[in-house]
């Protein structure tokens, strides 16, 4: 059953959204070198669409060179930060551009299995999904000697997720697959290197190995002529919370905010947190900021805030949601958002000082250098942007008068 609501609606289909015939990129990949492969998604400067924003080309390439005697590739489809959806979409209306994705970059890698961690919610299709790879065993796109490429073996397991938005860290995404409790591991060493049992593996988000085939279809330089220098090509956002029309936008990166707010029909709005929980708070007077790598980055997740919003309640919101998602390993993450939490409530109930909340934006950037995993290395994002961006509101509204 798919969930009948807003975020399942897509707006502007230019690339990922156009129509795409199962198998063509694979076909045509099949027929390339792998270093020739390499070349185009180098050219294309496609940077991972999980968040990070490694480049494809680089990760690939070291997994290819990488010794081992199993490769793996995997499709991070978690999909946890708090207001992304358009994974979900991806993997509903478009399955063979991101299974296809998986089979060029396995072919490229040289991996002889993949897995699709697939997110706990997201269980109602995975039987649509095993159709999917059904269908494509049966048409030789899957399986031994693919397409009739000799010695090129391989096929896709789907796994569910284990439930936890630490889970989609690539390594405590390992940890999972394996059976383990979805802690990350230290890295070095790197996926790429020592992965899943041990092997060297590829984690790509959805987003990336959906765009592959479109990039090998058209060409690395062609699709580097969208976006900007840095941010290459189109990006889909998921637009939730105060506007007419949430859903799930393709636009080419380096769109300003003030532009995407326009487009989705809001009014009055005073934030948007880019990037999800862990992402920064842009306040109206900086809404001529990028959308971008090297602006405003984000996975895709894009939550409005109009003025009838306390941001007081939307920091502790997502303070809440980082004290009960920290897997609990390292302190600066464990005892660090709890603290951050606790300033926050002190805030609400006018009890702290203003040498306090000092101290705590200290140890916000504490740790964001001392903790084990992106998770507690962004946290203090929302917490640091709200206090500083909105202190106004927040210090004038709520004040006991503190030194
Ligand atoms: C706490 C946390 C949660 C994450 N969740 C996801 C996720 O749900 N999906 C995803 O693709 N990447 C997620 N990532 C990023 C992955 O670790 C990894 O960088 C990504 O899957 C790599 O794919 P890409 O190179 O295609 O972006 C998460 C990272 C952190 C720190
Ligand atoms: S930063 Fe947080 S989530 Fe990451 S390993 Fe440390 S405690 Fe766990």
């Amino acid at each position: 059953m798919i969930p009948n609501d807003v975020t399942n609606t897509i707006h502007d289909s230019s690339l990922l959204f156009s129509s795409y015939e199962a198998g063509s990129a694979l076909k045509k990949a099949l027929n390339m070198t792998r270093e020739d492969i390499l070349f185009e998604l180098k050219a294309s400067k496609l940077k991972g669409r999980g968040g990070a924003g490694f480049p494809t080309s680089t990760k690939w390439m070291l997994v290819a060179a990488a010794k081992g005697d199993d490769k793996f590739i995997i499709c991070n489809a978690d999909e946890g930060e708090p207001g992304t959806f358009k994974d979900r979409v991806l993997l509903m209306n478009y399955p063979f551009l991101v299974l296809d994705g998986m089979v060029i970059g396995a072919y490229t890698v040289g991996a002889q299995h993949g897995y699709i961690y697939l997110r706990g919610e997201y269980v109602y299709m995975r039987d649509y999904l095993e159709d999917c790879l059904a269908e494509m065993r049966e048409d030789n796109l899957l399986g031994d000697n693919i397409l009739g490429k000799e010695g090129f073996n391989f096929d896709i397991s789907i796994v569910m997720g284990a439930g936890a938005y630490v889970c989609g860290e690539e390594t405590a995404l390992i940890e999972s697959l394996e059976g383990q409790r979805g802690e990350p591991r230290n890295r070095p060493p790197y996926p790429v290197n020592t992965g899943l049992c041990g092997q060297p593996t590829t984690v790509n988000n959805v987003e990336t190995l959906a765009t592959v085939p479109h990039i090998l279809l058209m060409g690395g330089e062609e699709y580097a002529k969208r976006g900007t220098a840095s941010s290459a090509g189109s990006k889909l956002f998921s637009v939730s919370g105060d506007c007419d029309k949430p859903g799930v936008y393709e636009l080419p990166w380096g769109i300003t905010i003030n532009e995407l707010l326009e487009k989705v029909g809001a009014r009055d709005t005073k934030a948007v947190q880019v990037g999800g929980a862990s992402g920064v708070c842009v306040p109206k007077s900086k809404f001529n900021r990028t959308l971008s790598f090297e602006d405003a980055p984000t996975g895709g997740s894009i939550m409005i805030f109009n003025e009838s919003r306390d941001m007081l309640h939307v920091l502790k919101n997502f303070m809440e949601f980082f004290v009960e998602e920290s897997c609990g390993q390292c302190t600066p993450c464990r005892i660090g958002n709890q603290k951050l939490l606790e300033g926050v409530e002190m805030i609400e109930r006018k009890d702290y000082t203003f040498s306090y909340i000092n101290d705590l934006k200290d140890l916000a950037h504490t740790m964001k250098v001392a903790s084990k995993c992106g998770l507690g290395q962004s946290s203090p994002n929302p917490f640091l942007s709200i206090l500083e961006d909105f202190k106004d509101e927040i210090f004038l509204t709520k004040c006991n008068g503190g030194v």
